[in-house]
């Protein structure tokens, strides 16, 4: 598999298995790190720069510098992100969401979001495409209940929508062999031909407005880092299209709560999904591992390791937004003051009361759907 970076760890879009190595990843796939260049650009631009960025969860970037020079000279961009409808979504999969709700709004982007529909029922071989059109319909709820702007958001489902991406996919797949996506993908000769060609569609919307406007138009994706083989892919072809590069911005993985890897869907009880109800959040909060020691007496003389900790790492890159109060956190788990338990609880109530208020938009979502779908005839000002 091409992104199989050490002997026990492995990064792929479809797979995401044990300690991460960001360093690695940053110099195997070619990005760069977000740099205080990066950072003075983002407070120049917009005044300040987001907790998710300040606290090194969007860590990586490509291009991000090129399409802040263009903001500047007046040239927009777009936001280009998405979703493979496999199962329910979790709260690792909101992060970068709400990083792109971010960004929306600092750069007033339009934003095409693209459902992969195709993708999981082609990867996935128990899904059946009726199974995956029920789990999109319920994944449209929690990405409208992030709070993207209806005027400036389109989200296009692939088996809906395709004919508008097709003929740019085609543009792509020709540009592309067989042995690349193999090595890229680390595809075999048991794959199934759907999947060879999916990752022409997973590029097409980093082009689309470009062909609508009938000029390139500036990209840029937010996702974490396990997009980023497609990402490598389209770039690879852009310049041969008449396209520019699409840029990208990376984040880390919000870890499962057993801390292996990231939080994923096909580990349950080590991920908190927003649909979880409080007795839920509350079991699988409490079972999560932590860098604390074995007993009280050792966490208070010798104190907790953060640095290793899902449970820190929660309140760090999403649940405390306020910086004094995350250094208060941190200061009590190494001096001991704070025990894992009590860490626990507060953390517990933290996510309830977010997840009550998400439930909330999520329900009302259900009468919001049709002013997000994607409509071909809607003109998009950039
Ligand atoms: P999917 O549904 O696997 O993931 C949706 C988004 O969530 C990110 N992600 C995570 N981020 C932080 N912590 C985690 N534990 C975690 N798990 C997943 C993913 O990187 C992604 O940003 N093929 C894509 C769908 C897609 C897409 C895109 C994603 C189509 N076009 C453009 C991003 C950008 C997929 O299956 O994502």
């Amino acid at each position: 598999m091409a992104n199989r970076e050490t002997d026990n760890s492995e990064v792929t879009p479809w797979t995401v298995e044990g300690e991460v190595d960001y360093d690695r990843l940053v110099s195997q796939f070619g990005t760069r790190y977000i740099d205080d260049q990066i950072l003075e650009y983002f407070k120049k631009l917009t005044g300040e720069v987001s907790f998710f960025v300040r606290r090194g969860f969007f860590f990586s970037h490509r291009d991000l510098d090129w399409i802040f020079k263009k903001y500047e000279r007046g040239e927009r961009f777009y936001l280009y992100t998405g979703r493979g409808p496999s199962g329910r979504v979790h709260i690792g999969h909101l992060l970068p969401w709400y990083f792109t709700k971010y960004l929306q709004d600092k750069f007033k982007a339009q934003l095409l979001f693209q459902v992969t529909d195709d993708e999981k029922y082609l990867y996935r071989d128990e899904l059946t495409l009726q199974g995956v059109r029920e789990m999109t319909d319920d994944n449209l709820l929690d990405i409208i209940a992030v709070g993207f702007d209806a005027r400036r958001t389109q989200i296009l489902i692939d088996t809906r929508g395709i004919h508008e991406l097709y003929p740019i996919s085609i543009k792509v797949a020709k540009a592309i062999t067989l042995s690349t996506v193999k090595a890229v993908f680390g595809f075999e000769d048991s794959t199934n031909i759907g999947m060879t060609f999916f990752p022409s569609v997973q590029a097409a919307p980093s082009f689309l407005y470009s062909e609508k406007l009938g000029r390139p138009v500036p990209c840029l994706i937010p996702a974490a880092i396990d997009q980023d083989n497609f990402w490598r892919m389209t770039r690879d072809v852009a310049d041969k299209l008449g396209y520019y590069k699409p840029a990208q911005v990376h984040s880390k993985f919000l870890p499962a709560l057993n801390k292996e890897g990231k939080m994923s869907s096909s580990l349950p009880e080590t991920a908190v999904y927003t649909t979880d109800k409080p007795k839920d959040v509350e079991r699988k909060i409490k079972n999560a591992f932590t860098g604390g020691q074995p007993t009280v007496e050792e966490q208070r003389k010798k104190g907790g390791n953060p640095q290793i900790c899902p449970v820190f790492w929660y309140e760090q890159y999403f649940f405390e937004k306020d910086d004094r109060r995350l250094e208060e956190i941190r200061q009590s788990c190494l001096t001991g003051r704070l025990l894992c338990g009590e860490h626990k609880i507060s953390l517990v109530t933290k996510v309830k009361d977010f997840l009550e208020d998400f439930q909330r938009k999520r329900e009302q979502a259900r009468t919001k759907v049709n002013e997000f779908l994607y409509d071909p005839d809607r003109q998009v000002v950039l």
